[in-house]
């Protein structure tokens, strides 16, 4: 039965209550398959030739030498499959480069060519000799670069804001911040690479490749090669690391495809590291001009933010992160504006916590210099211009506990110890310096689907194609079917990541989980509403004549109010000798009615929690961070990070903890470490390596702490969810930036904060 019907109200028994991963032990024995390990027989072996030049045309490739290397197989470029794919489309942003559908060259390391061997080492031989030519022009590298191209963003998706006279209001402003902020390029870098294994069978497309939407990739991929979505399946129940560069889908996977088909034979590619620069997504580099004025009392009385982010020639993809930082304050003024510079890249795409990561930097920093300005503490200046409605649409907020994380944040991190004169908190060599900023992402929610099975002797299995990205989403879906059917978590069996199963949406934006356990839920609830119906339609048994909307599922029994109770077994035996089984749709408030058909198509039927029409929605976080800085070396260390977080219902405590402290720990490396270096007469990245691309390691992090405030509100879920996966990296950057000035006095506006900016 296909259920659209309200959740059951009951309390919870499992949901909230901390449960290690249900596919802890498969993961740790290698039992869990990743779509890389996937052993196909008979696979031959893709290498990847990508371009040498940034912009350019390829006027053809000698193959003499390729040719005669000991099982070479095929060779792909533009001059013999152009015409078998029309290039992916873009998740977000309009148009993505091509790669082998012409012999134009966007962008430095694009695919221009796919040599197929028997083995891995005969292809890679194979791709080394071959010889390309290439016509190369100037290319443009970044902001700045001769031949880059500036333009206001246009994209229906995104907003612009102007409320009142936000010039005028900061003309006239008594105290004000007028500042440059930058953001540098970023890479996701997850360490299962970008892989892709295709086979046919007939007309039927299998493709293995790491993603955190299955129907997505099967939709686009399908798109690409002309052919019907129901003729490709995609599989991919593990992930190693996404981060939004799995969401979308890459040139590489049609390409493959057609390798495949040529050859008659599945086909497997391992891109290396270095190509996972740049034949997936990136964060942008950005720039910001932020300004605000405020009364002596440290009320804003304006706030104007512009933003610039770099795109690829072809692509308007942006993430206009304004439209977080518009609403972030009680500012009675505001404008907004966000800036688009094409250049000779690839396209950008989605990284944790797109927008806000990059946005609530220089806002988050500029309220710090308001605070320093007027002496005032940064939790009151915030506390100041706590905003009662959203400033912008004037929506209430579904829940907006941002100042109980700072207060239980602060009690926590010992706040009140803090000497708010900059340099003035030390230990021997070492400068001490405290910290703290917002951090806040919108709930969204969307579509999703769930198939639930219930045997009699009370186990239980849900479907579902949702995605696992190393979150803990397995052990959260069966902690939400175990809590509504009452049944222990062992009983619960999940199955995820393969578009054979029901479809469910993106492992992305903080939806996830919200979207998919809805789903469930709903078809939980209507298997207990169908046993509940029989039990008290039924002349025997202990039910007859009861309410059936006041039974539940307990401990393996139905229960009534009363106390009256039955064994599952008989209770789902009065209907039928098996298993029984419940398919719900979950399509929220505000997506239109035909969001699960979307889905079908490979489409993100997804509602932005700044975007709905009834409430806004955000989850909000407090950041504490210690620095302390050395005085003659200036080496940066970071002993002590706190967040504080009010995001609704915590499915599952202990995940959730590591999931938060994940996002704190790349806050940190992207504020101190992490940064894609540019040459930029070569438009060419030049650390693309994670030996020499920094990210935070072991010896790097002190203290994590985690607080996760409770929260009540059901306005985005009836669960009362509002998702975690990106709120914790947003604001620490601006954080760490906040502290290095209380420790230093040196306010640094451009990130990552290197030694060589506090010499
Ligand atoms: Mo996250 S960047 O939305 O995968």
């Amino acid at each position: 039965m296909t259920i659209q019907g309200p959740i059951r109200p009951q309390p919870f028994s499992l949901i909230g209550k901390p449960a290690t991963r249900i596919d802890g032990a498969a993961k740790v024995t290698g039992r869990a398959i990743y779509p890389s390990d996937e052993s196909v027989p008979h696979a031959a072996n893709a290498y990847l030739i990508t371009s040498s030049v940034a912009r350019g045309r390829v006027v053809g490739f000698d193959l003499s030498e390729t040719r005669a290397v000991p099982g070479f197989l095929d060779f792909l470029s533009h001059e013999n499959v152009a015409s078998e794919a029309k290039p992916p489309k873009q998740m977000a942003g309009g148009e993505t480069t091509t790669t082998l559908e012409s012999d134009r060259v966007w962008h430095d390391g694009q695919i221009i060519g796919v040599v197929v061997a028997d083995s891995f080492e005969a292809a890679r031989e194979a791709a080394f000799k071959v010889h390309v030519r290439t016509e190369a022009e100037t290319p443009a590298a970044t902001f700045g670069s001769p031949g880059a191209e500036e333009e206001p963003r246009e994209d229906e998706q995104k907003e612009d804001f102007a409320v009142g006279d936000a010039a005028a209001a900061f003309a006239t402003a008594e105290v004000t911040v007028d500042a440059w902020y930058d953001t540098p390029t970023q890479h996701h870098n997850p360490i299962e690479l970008f892989t892709t294994t295709c086979a046919w069978n007939g007309g039927q497309l299998t493709i293995w490749e790491p993603s955190q939407f299955v129907y997505g990739l099967r939709g686009n991929v399908a798109q690409q090669l002309g052919i019907d979505p129901e003729s490709v399946r995609v599989v991919s129940k593990f992930v190693g690391g996404a981060f939004g560069a799995k969401g979308g889908a890459t040139a590489r996977t049609a390409w493959i495809a057609i390798a495949a088909r040529r050859l008659g034979r599945p086909v497997k590619l391992v891109a290396t590291r270095d190509q996972g620069f740049t034949i997936a997504t990136y964060r942008a580099e950005t720039r910001h001009h932020l300004r605000l004025g405020a009364d002596a009392e440290g009320r804003l009385t304006s706030l104007i933010h512009e933003g610039w982010e770099v795109t690829s020639r072809p692509s308007y993809y942006n993430v206009s992160g304004t439209e977080s930082t518009a609403r972030m304050y009680a500012a009675p003024n505001i404008l907004t504006r966000v800036n688009i510079v094409h250049a000779d890249r690839s396209t950008p795409g989605f990284m944790r916590a797109p927008p806000e990561q990059p946005y609530m930097f220089p806002l988050e920093c500029a309220m710090d210099e308001l605070a320093v300005t007027l002496g005032v503490d940064p939790i009151e200046l915030r506390r100041r211009n706590e905003p009662a409605r959203d400033p912008v649409t004037g929506l209430a907020f579904s829940s907006r506990n941002l100042m109980a994380c700072f207060d239980a944040g602060a009690a926590q991190f010992g706040w009140k110890r803090r000497d708010p004169r900059p340099g003035s908190m030390r230990d021997g060599d070492w400068l001490i310096g405290l910290g703290c900023a917002s951090a806040a992402y919108a709930s969204n929610i969307a579509g999703s689907t769930a198939r639930v099975i219930l045997r009699p002797d009370g186990e239980a299995q849900v479907k579902l194609a949702g995605h696992d990205v190393g979150t803990g989403a397995y052990t959260v879906v069966a902690i939400t079917a175990a809590d509504r059917l009452g049944l222990a978590l062992e009983k619960v069996r999940v199955e995820m990541g393969d578009t054979e199963l029901p479809p469910a949406s993106l492992a992305a934006g903080s939806s996830h989980t919200a979207s998919i356990t809805h789903a469930v839920t709903r078809a939980c609830d209507a298997l207990t509403a169908q046993i509940a119906a029989a039990a008290t339609a039924s002349n025997a048994g202990p039910f007859a004549g009861h309410d059936p909307d006041r039974l539940s599922l307990r401990d393996g029994f139905l229960v009534g109010p009363d106390g009256t109770r039955e064994p599952l077994a008989d209770a789902v035996g009065r209907i039928s000798a098996g298993a029984l089984e419940a398919y719900a749709e979950n399509v929220p408030d505000g997506l239109p009615l035909d969001a699960i058909g979307t889905l079908y198509q490979g489409q993100l039927p997804i509602l932005r929690g700044q975007k709905r029409k009834d409430v806004t929605a955000y989850s909000y976080g407090a950041h504490f961070v210690e620095v302390r800085i050395h005085r003659r070396t200036c080496e940066i260390r970071v002993p002590r990070m706190l967040g504080a977080f009010a995001a609704g219902t915590i499915v599952n405590p202990l995940t959730a903890r590591s999931q938060f402290m994940g996002g704190m720990i790349w806050g940190l490396g992207s504020a101190l470490l992490e940064k894609t270096e540019i040459d930029a007469r070569a438009a060419r990245y030049t650390n693309d390596n994670i030996a020499e691309y920094q990210i935070a390691v072991n010896a790097d992090v002190g203290e994590v702490e985690v607080m996760m405030l409770p929260e009540a509100d059901d306005a985005v879920n009836p669960l009362g969810i509002k998702g975690i996966g990106e709120i914790g990296i947003v604001g620490v950057n601006a954080a760490i930036a906040n502290a290095v000035f209380h420790a230093t006095g040196r306010r640094v506006r451009r990130l990552p904060i290197r030694i060589e900016d506090l010499l």
